[in-house]
């Protein structure tokens, strides 16, 4: 029988039946249900076999902080093959539509987070961002100090009444940190859904903290405890918009009453806290991939991010996936803006589109890359000046899964 790749005709219910088997059931109805409200139906695409869904891949719009601005992206997500049609090129084939209706959008960059690291480097996708999962003991707890750290009150709120102006500070800090993604009315509530957690005994409701100054908003954190085996407390996010608020923040959830560590799946690889805490090997932090990015139309997305220097070079880039990207693209910018475009003359740097789409955002470096063999220098000095104009004073973070 044939596979037909398209849109979407079918109910809720038949998605969920295939993303319940792909991914071996693995979330509660509520779970499913905070996935449907974030859905966006008309953009997934699907293949069907005779009538029945086997395959599907659905996109988020996202407004996507680049440095020095934002990007359309398109946040790819509900990856998921029916079990007994593995293998046999549907991934490929879903994939390849999506990004050519992405590209047909006008969305430069395709993002998403990899349940498989290994499966998104094939279509183009270089991993973009990292973050750091840590584990402080309550007794390794000590900061260093903060000037002005004990002018910031921590108060107990409502985590829905006060979800308006946390979003808002949210939203506004992610202007500054590529990676992050603006949280429209739908994702604010996505990120207070209680049902998004593993339901481990005990756990407490989400609560949140806010960090106040002269009676402004400075920060918020959200958590919750755990009063497991060893209990502890959980930290979602913590922002906020100065150093004496973060650790203001950072030294409230350290101290938990009657529980013995404060644990936090994703913390920036550039949080201060990392610095502050006075044992560095306290947390004992594990790197995990964050962001995967895929530039969809080159030309577009070189030109709209901003330089930490001035740059001119042309690039090479190879993509076997989407073959308007492959070719000669001529970049010129700075601090203040750029613009790219497609050339015929030689070729300064060769990479290919996955190692583009790592080094776009700030994290990995160029040079890093080259020194790996990912990166072919053809006019000597090249390599290194490109380093720096694509380098970002703040490392790119995903704050929020998809
Ligand atoms: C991952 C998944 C979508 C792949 O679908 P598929 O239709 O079997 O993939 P394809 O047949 O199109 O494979 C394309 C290529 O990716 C490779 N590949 C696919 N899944 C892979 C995996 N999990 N690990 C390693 N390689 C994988 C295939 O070997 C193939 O390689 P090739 O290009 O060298 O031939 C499917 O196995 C699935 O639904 N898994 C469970 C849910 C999941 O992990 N989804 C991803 C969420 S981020």
């Amino acid at each position: 029988m044939a596979i037909e790749i398209g849109k979407f005709a079918g109910a809720w219910e038949e998605l969920l039946e295939l993303l319940d088997l792909a991914f071996s059931a693995p979330w509660s109805d509520e779970q499913y249900e905070t996935e449907r409200r974030i859905w966006e139906r008309e953009r997934s695409v699907v293949a069907s076999e005779d009538g029945q869904l086997v395959g599907h891949t659905g996109t988020f719009t996202l407004q996507l902080s680049v440095p020095g601005g934002q990007l359309p992206a398109a946040g790819v997500t509900m990856v998921g093959v029916r079990p007994t049609h593995r293998r046999r090129g549907i991934l490929r084939n879903l994939m390849r539509t999506q990004l050519t209706e992405i590209h047909e959008a006008g969305e430069p960059l395709a993002a998403l987070t990899a349940s498989e690291p290994v499966i998104y480097p094939r279509f183009g996708y270089g991993l973009a961002s990292d973050h750091q999962e840590i584990v402080v003991p309550k007794e390794s707890r000590t900061l260093r100090p903060v000037a002005g750290i004990d002018d910031v009150r921590v108060r107990y709120v409502d985590v829905k009444e006060s979800l308006p102006r946390c979003a808002e500070l949210r939203n506004r800090l992610a202007l500054e940190r590529p990676a992050m993604f603006q949280h429209d009315e739908r994702w604010q509530q996505y990120t207070i859904n209680d049902s998004l957690v593993s339901s481990a005994t005990s756990a407490s409701k989400l609560r949140c903290v806010v960090a106040e100054r002269d009676g402004e908003l400075t920060g918020f954190a959200h958590y919750r405890t755990r009063r497991a085996e060893k209990g502890y407390v959980e930290v979602r996010r913590v922002h906020a918009s100065d150093l004496a608020s973060h650790a203001a923040l950072w030294r409230y959830l350290l101290e938990p009453d009657l529980l013995s560590q404060t644990r936090c799946e994703m913390v920036a690889s550039d949080d201060p806290l990392l610095d502050l805490l006075l044992d560095p090997r306290a947390p004992g932090p594990i790197t995990r991939d964050g962001l995967w990015l895929r530039p969809v139309d080159v030309g577009r997305a070189l030109a709209g991010r901003t330089y930490a220097r001035d740059i001119d070079v042309v690039i090479e880039v190879v993509d076997d996936f989407l073959p308007w990207n492959a070719g000669r693209w001529h970049l010129s910018g700075g601090v203040d803006g750029a613009s790219c475009e497609q050339v015929t003359r030689d070729a300064d740097l060769t990479l290919d589109v996955r190692d583009l789409g790592a080094v776009y955002l700030g994290r990995p470096s160029l040079g890093r890359l080259g020194r790996a063999g990912l990166v072919t220098e053809h006019t000597p000095g090249a390599l290194a000046a490109a380093e720096e104009a694509f380098s970002t004073s703040r490392l790119p973070f995903l704050d929020t899964g998809f």
